[in-house]
């Protein structure tokens, strides 16, 4: 019973090669963004902004670990921010799940975060933000990597194609 869990930055399509890979292999998608979302019937913004970040890392953990600890095997959109806690690495780690990082540049990303409401840490300067991000988070993404698949050049249905042949 493997998992098949997505991480990596804001914007890289994370959710749209989650829904396509999950379809292909017929598998429930859990997308932690959408099941924090339909936990509390909330959006991400709205949290951010009532409650804070440290309440929304507090939800992104818990519905990291629910998925995880499906007993179907599952595609997981993990959301951007859950390599930063180190109990989710050790999450990541010790599941039983193959974890691959998709991975972009910079310019990839900041031409996709346009379309999203959910990212309240772009909010201001959304390339300096990203590269900061990048340069932090880089190496916490390899910490908990069984693959890398870079998404570059690439459209959504050819890097599921990629996820897939890394892990099949
Ligand atoms: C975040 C990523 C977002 C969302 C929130 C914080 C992050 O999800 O959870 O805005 O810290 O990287 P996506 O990775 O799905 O954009």
């Amino acid at each position: 019973m493997t998992h098949l869990v997505l991480v990596g930055m804001m914007g890289v399509g994370k959710s749209t090669v989650g829904r396509m890979v999950a379809s292909e292999l017929d598998r429930p998608l859990f997308d932690s963004d959408e099941m924090i979302e339909s936990r509390t019937g909330r959006t991400v913004r709205e949290i951010w902004s009532t409650d804070g970040e440290e309440t929304f890392r507090a939800l992104e953990t818990e519905t990291l670990l629910d998925a995880l600890g499906e007993s179907e095997e599952s595609v997981i959109a993990a959301a951007g921010g859950v390599v930063l806690s180190q109990r989710n690495r050790e999450a990541l780690q010790g599941a039983d799940a193959h974890v691959v990082w998709l991975l972009a540049d910079v310019d990839v990303l900041l031409d996709r975060v346009r379309n999203g409401m959910h990212r309240p840490l772009l909010d201001n300067d959304p390339e300096g933000t990203l590269r900061r991000m990048l340069v932090d988070r880089e190496p916490l993404y390899q910490e908990v990597a069984d693959a890398i698949v870079s998404v570059d050049h690439r459209s959504p249905h050819d890097v599921a194609k990629a996820v897939l042949r890394c892990c099949a």
